[in-house]
């Protein structure tokens, strides 16, 4: 292990929807991050949240153990426990938070409660060499995932203001609820990225709702790919598997153009120009080669690695360790929040 005059380690839990994760930091630094996917939400098409808190019972104390092992760590080095206390799904956030606080009281450690969205753009502040680069205050923070789309304003830490959000579903839901028009497996936002990049992106016109300030709104968007849909498949039993690869790619870029247009108006009203991208939605091969193109435009661009983009607990453990340093320190006393806000 490293030899540091005052090293913490954090001992970091995630299990707000449907990753088990534990993560083991040095500082700001990751020595381990275990990640537990759930596969048995596949067959239903979408995370079922009572399968979700049972697999996280499962899956929480593997997850710790080979988190320690791999981090060659013990318990008794462990600095403090910091977790996830919202937003997410109750019975899934439960499990981490009373695995958390049952460890915290065993081990006589403190604890620290992560809100789970500041962990996605706290992400950025992991010192690891595979980062564009950590960004500078101000900046603004796109971040998309399967349950949250928010373009955020972050002054410092945790000073930060919302400047847009969705008003329905997130920008991951748009992708996986066509993926489910398309008859493809959840989740389906790889894959119609993965079909989109042989297709022609404006083959087929969707609806991009308008609404107010740089909030977003995908629910019209869906509903117009399945309206279009049906519609084809009442002449067309093949419509789909002949038109796959057009109808990923006019629905990837009609959602990537919504969301980068917010981005970049919001930025440019605000004066500012360093722009992050964060959550399992920046994994999208359009979204980062828009995003990226900013800097043809006077911007800093800034994408986490990939394994801190989706659900991690190496997020969440960056954001403990900021709020540890802070004397900000969590009680026995509370309770998971599932709304959350940022
Ligand atoms: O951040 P994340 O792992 O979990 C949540 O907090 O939701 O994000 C998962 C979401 C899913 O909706 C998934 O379909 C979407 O991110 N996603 C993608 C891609 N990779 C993951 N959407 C579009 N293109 C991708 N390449
Ligand atoms: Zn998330």
């Amino acid at each position: 292990m490293q030899n540091n005059a005052t090293p913490i380690i954090t001992l970091a839990i995630e299990s707000s929807c449907d990753d088990t994760s534990c993560a083991i930091l040095l500082n700001n630094k990751v020595l381990s991050n275990v990640i537990t996917n759930q596969d048995v939400h596949t067959k239903f098409g979408g995370v079922v949240p009572e399968l979700a808190s049972r697999a996280h019972q499962q899956n929480i104390v593997p997850a710790v153990h080979l988190a320690l092992q791999q981090a060659n760590v013990t318990l008794q080095d462990v600095t403090y426990i910091g977790y996830t206390n919202g937003p997410g799904l109750m019975g899934s956030l439960l499990v981490g938070a009373s695995f958390a606080k049952g460890m915290a009281l065993a081990l006589n450690k403190p604890l620290v409660e992560v809100n789970h969205m500041q962990g996605h753009y706290m992400a950025h502040f992991i010192d690891d060499a595979r980062h564009t680069g950590i960004p500078q205050f101000p900046f603004i923070c796109l971040t998309v995932s399967g349950g949250h789309t928010q373009i955020v304003l972050i002054k410092n830490y945790s000073d930060v203001q919302i400047l847009g959000e969705t008003l329905d579903d997130a920008a991951g839901e748009a992708f996986d609820k066509v993926a489910k028009i398309l008859d493809l497996p959840y989740p389906g936002g790889p894959l119609v990225d993965k079909y989109a990049q042989q297709g022609n992106a404006k083959a087929y016109v969707f609806a991009k709702p308008k609404v107010d300030g740089y909030n977003f709104s995908f629910s019209g968007f869906k509903t117009s790919v399945l309206n279009y849909i049906n519609k084809q498949k009442q002449s067309d039993a093949n419509f789909v598997t002949n038109n796959l690869a057009d109808i990923c790619a006019s629905a990837q870029h009609t959602i990537v153009s919504m969301l980068m247009k917010n981005l970049e108006a919001c930025a440019n009203e605000h004066n500012i120009k360093h722009v992050a991208l964060a959550g399992g939605v920046a994994a999208n091969s359009l979204l980062r080669k828009e995003f990226t193109a900013l800097k043809q435009r006077g911007f800093t661009t800034y994408i986490p690695t990939f394994e801190y983009c989706t659900d991690n607990a190496a997020m969440i453990g960056i954001t403990a360790y900021h709020k540890y340093i802070a004397n900000q320190l969590g009680t026995q006393q509370a309770s998971p929040q599932p709304r959350m806000a940022l």
